[in-house]
C-alpha cells in the first residue's frame, strides 16, 4: 500500500499550553486533526466554562489562517468544583467534559482531587446531565510502585467508581497496561479509553535501557512489553472503546533535560504518522481509521468528520528541534526517519 486515505482525525487527548509557546504547537495538530479534546491543566487551572471559554479564544486566534480547527475544552476537576457548574457544561457545545486528575499525579495536578468521595455530588450531576468524565487513572500513594500505579487506581477507586454510577462515561485517558484494557474491555460501552502513540510504540526499555532519556518520560509511565502489547491489540482490535488521544506534551527542552525532568512526550509534530507506523508493525493499517477517526466521535456522540486527509508512504526525517516560545522541543523520533507522510488534504 503506498497511500492511505482516511476520514480526518480527532485527538482525544491533547495538551496545547498556553502564549507563545502555544503558537507554536497549534499548528502541528491543526494540519491533520478536525478537532481536539484540549486538557485543563494550565497554571492557574482551567476550572470554569467562562475560564474555558477565554482559553478556547486564545486556541483560536493561534489557528493558521483558512483552517476549521475545533478545540473541545475540558474543565479541571478540583475538590471545590461547584455541581452547579456541571449545568454550564452541559449547555456549552464547545465544553465537552471534565478532567480528573488525583493530586499530584502528574504536570500541574497540585490542584487536583485529594478525596473522590467529596467529588461525589459532582459526579452524580455528570451521570444526570450526560457529561464525561475524564480519568488520569494514576494513584499517588508512594508505597505504590510506580509501574503499578494504573492498576491500582483502577482496582482501589475506577470500579468503584464506575459501578456507583452507572450511567457516567468515562474515558480511561492514556490508558498503560494490559489491566487497564482489561478492565475497559470487560466494562460496559459507556466506558472507553485513549492511546497514546509512544505507548503503542515503546516500552520502558526506551527511557531506561543504555541511559535514562528524559524525552521518553511521560506519565503514566512507559511500561514493559507485554504491556505495550495488550495495547497494541486493542488500538487495532476495532472495538470501539479504544481510540486515539496522543496526550501530546510539550515541555521547553532545559524542563526535560534536567535533574527532576517534567513529564510529557511530544508527539503533535506527527501523531497520524507516529500511530500509522505502530499499526503498520502490527499489520493493521486497515484498522487505523475506524481507531483515528470514527470511535471516538461516536463516544462523545460527535457527527465523524467528512473531510479526507492521505498518507502517503514516503521516507521523512524527523526534526532534531522544535521550535517553542522562547524555548525548544525535542519531538518524539527527532532526527529520525518516517515511513508514513501526511500529504494535504485531498
Ligand atoms: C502531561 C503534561 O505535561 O501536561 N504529562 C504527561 O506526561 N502526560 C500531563 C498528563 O497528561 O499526565
Ligand atoms: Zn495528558
Amino acid at each position: 500500500m503506498q497511500r492511505l486515505t482516511l476520514t480526518r482525525p480527532d485527538d482525544w487527548h491533547l495538551h496545547l499550553r498556553d502564549g507563545a509557546a502555544m503558537w507554536d504547537v497549534v499548528p502541528h495538530t491543526v494540519r491533520q486533526f478536525g478537532r481536539a479534546i484540549v486538557m485543563p491543566n494550565l497554571k492557574p487551572p482551567i476550572a470554569t466554562v467562562a475560564d474555558a471559554l477565554v482559553y478556547r479564544s486564545r486556541i483560536l486566534e493561534a489557528r493558521p489562517a483558512g483552517t476549521a480547527f475545533e478545540p473541545l475544552m475540558t474543565l479541571y476537576l478540583t475538590d471545590s468544583t461547584p455541581p452547579d457548574e456541571i449545568r454550564r457544561v452541559a449547555e456549552e457545545p464547545n465544553v465537552a467534559a471534565l478532567k480528573l486528575y488525583p493530586a499530584g499525579a502528574t504536570t500541574h495536578s497540585e490542584a487536583g482531587v485529594r478525596r473522590l468521595e467529596g467529588i461525589y455530588p459532582v459526579l452524580e450531576a455528570m451521570e444526570r446531565h450526560g457529561v464525561p468524565l475524564l480519568v488520569h487513572g494514576e494513584v499517588t500513594d508512594p508505597d505504590v510502585d510506580i509501574f503499578d500505579r494504573e492498576k491500582v487506581f483502577i482496582d482501589r477507586h475506577l470500579a468503584g467508581i464506575a459501578a456507583r454510577f452507572p450511567e457516567l462515561r468515562i474515558v480511561l485517558e492514556h490508558v498503560t497496561t494490559r489491566d487497564g484494557v482489561q478492565f475497559v474491555r470487560d466494562s460496559g460501552p459507556r466506558i472507553g479509553a485513549t492511546l497514546t502513540a509512544h505507548h503503542l510504540l515503546y516500552n520502558r526499555n526506551a527511557l531506561l535501557a543504555g541511559g535514562v532519556r528524559p524525552h521518553f518520560y511521560c506519565l503514566p509511565v512507559l511500561k514493559r512489553e507485554s504491556h505495550r502489547f495488550a495495547l497494541l491489540e486493542a488500538a487495532t482490535s476495532g472495538n470501539p472503546k479504544f481510540f486515539l488521544g496522543t496526550d501530546s506534551a510539550p515541555h521547553p527542552r532545559t524542563q526535560k533535560e534536567s535533574a527532576c525532568g517534567c513529564a510529557g512526550c511530544y508527539t503533535a509534530h506527527a501523531a497520524i504518522e507516529l500511530y500509522a507506523e505502530a499499526f503498520e508493525a502490527a499489520g493493521a493499517l486497515d484498522k487505523l481509521e475506524a481507531f483515528a477517526s470514527f470511535h471516538g466521535a461516536d463516544f462523545y456522540r460527535l457527527p465523524r468528520n467528512r473531510e479526507r486527509i492521505v498518507l502517503e508512504r514516503s521516507e521523512w526525517k524527523v526534526p532534531e528541534r522544535l521550535p517553542f516560545g522562547d524555548a525548544e522541543l525535542i519531538p518524539v523520533k527527532a532526527g529520525e526517519t518516517l515511513h508514513w507522510r501526511l500529504v494535504e488534504p485531498t
